[in-house]
């Protein structure tokens, strides 16, 4: 099966072509199966079993979420309500979810999670990273993995969220290192720890990204979210695939990332929804850190799908350039996952596009809060 995706204003390849996102215009894209397999002038398109008509609109690769959590059950809005009222954010309402998770059957949670991916394609989304941490049992944590698998490839066990009330710390960084961990592995891709003020602390942290590691598990860490501390230093050192959130930096934590081949993955829902000062992006860039975009979606500290909500955050209030705020969204996603087959439109990547209703990319961050995204291409289907 072969698609045409014909009469492109304005083409983001991420490739070759203008600036950071290699801009094209006037072209078209041909897909075979789930790839891209022709991208050139439209003049020159070749025929194709199916044609989508862009109507000389912005088609851009799809977005690549690297951060979400999305198996849990109820939602936190009085929490949000009182934080709006003034009462800070502390991570402490993930015991809440992690409560209603428990109790919720396998078709609550798995309904719940599917509801989420199919509203984050809506908005353009094609790859999204789910993460467990609202189980915090051996057999809830392997269940939310399982479920996670059902709906993407990219799954993180984050059994390390916080310590489940009641329990001794030094004995549930045992458990979540050694059974739990075993238990969940077969599951998952990623193992993550929350490390920041009231979760884990460098030796904890250490201790269970060295034993994941071990299973052959890629490391994340949701890192500086709260205050300044070892989570980041330790990304770098473990050799992390991404560090996340990256709130409250050190000279020595930026220039760290800059030197290694970890990702600084940027949050900003998180910082909306809990009224807190926002990464300084510009400082990263400017170091030559790699940055991705991610939506951080959760019940507690960021419950936003929307990724060209995040894009319209990381230019107004982290002074990205929205050429870089694309970018961070689409290939600092797929670097943070550290997949190539994703976040460009070069020949042989996975076909998965999003056309704009809207000429430019520039409007994901000058129109915000409107539904631009008119229709996504996921493995060459649209959906
Ligand atoms: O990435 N910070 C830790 N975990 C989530 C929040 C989870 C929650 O509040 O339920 C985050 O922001
Ligand atoms: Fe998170």
């Amino acid at each position: 099966m072969s698609i045409l995706v014909d009469n492109v204003g304005e083409l983001v390849t991420n490739d070759e072509g203008d600036g950071l996102l290699g801009v094209r215009t006037d072209m078209a894209v041909a897909i075979e199966g789930d790839r891209i397999a022709w991208v050139g002038p439209k003049a020159q398109a070749p025929a194709a079993d199916q044609r989508i008509d862009a109507r000389g609109q912005a088609v851009l690769p799809g977005f690549v979420d690297s951060h979400a959590h999305l198996v849990f059950a109820g939602d936190r809005a009085a929490e949000f309500g009182a934080r709006m009222a003034g009462k800070p954010y502390t991570g402490g309402g993930i015991r809440t979810t992690v409560a209603a998770t428990r109790a919720a059957g396998d078709d609550e949670l798995l309904r719940n999670a599917g509801r989420l991916v199919a509203e984050a394609r809506r908005q353009g989304t094609t790859t999204i990273e789910i993460k467990s941490g609202y189980g915090l049992t051996v057999a809830d944590e392997a269940r939310s993995l399982r479920l996670a698998r059902e709906l993407s490839g990219e799954t993180t066990f984050l059994g390390a969220h916080v310590v489940p009330a009641g329990t001794d710390p030094g004995e549930y960084v045992d458990l979540v290192r050694g059974e739990m961990l075993a238990a969940c592995a077969p599951y998952a891709k990623w193992v993550d720890v929350f490390c920041d003020r009231g979760a884990f602390d460098e030796e904890q942290t250490r201790a269970i990204l060295t034993a994941g590691k071990q299973l052959g598990l890629g490391l994340r860490v949701h890192a500086n979210q709260l205050v300044e501390g070892p989570g980041v230093r330790l990304a770098v050192e473990l050799g992390a695939a991404s560090a996340d959130h990256c709130t409250h930096l050190s000279s020595a934590d930026v220039d760290a990332l800059a030197d290694s081949e970890t990702v600084a993955t940027l949050l900003p829902g998180a910082e909306f929804s809990t009224r807190s000062p926002y990464p300084d992006a510009r400082r990263l860039i400017e170091a030559g850190v790699t940055v991705a975009l991610a939506t951080d979606c959760n019940p507690g500290s960021s419950y936003t799908s929307s990724m060209p909500f995040c894009i319209a955050l990381a230019v107004r209030d982290m002074r990205m350039t929205p050429a870089e705020a694309v970018h961070a969204a689409t290939v600092g996603g797929a670097r943070a996952l550290r997949r190539d087959d994703i976040g460009h439109l070069r020949v042989g990547a996975r076909a998965d596009l999003t056309v704009l209703d809207a000429p430019s990319y520039l409007h994901l961050a000058y129109r915000p809060g409107v539904p631009l995204v008119s229709k996504v291409l996921h493995n060459g289907v649209l959906s």
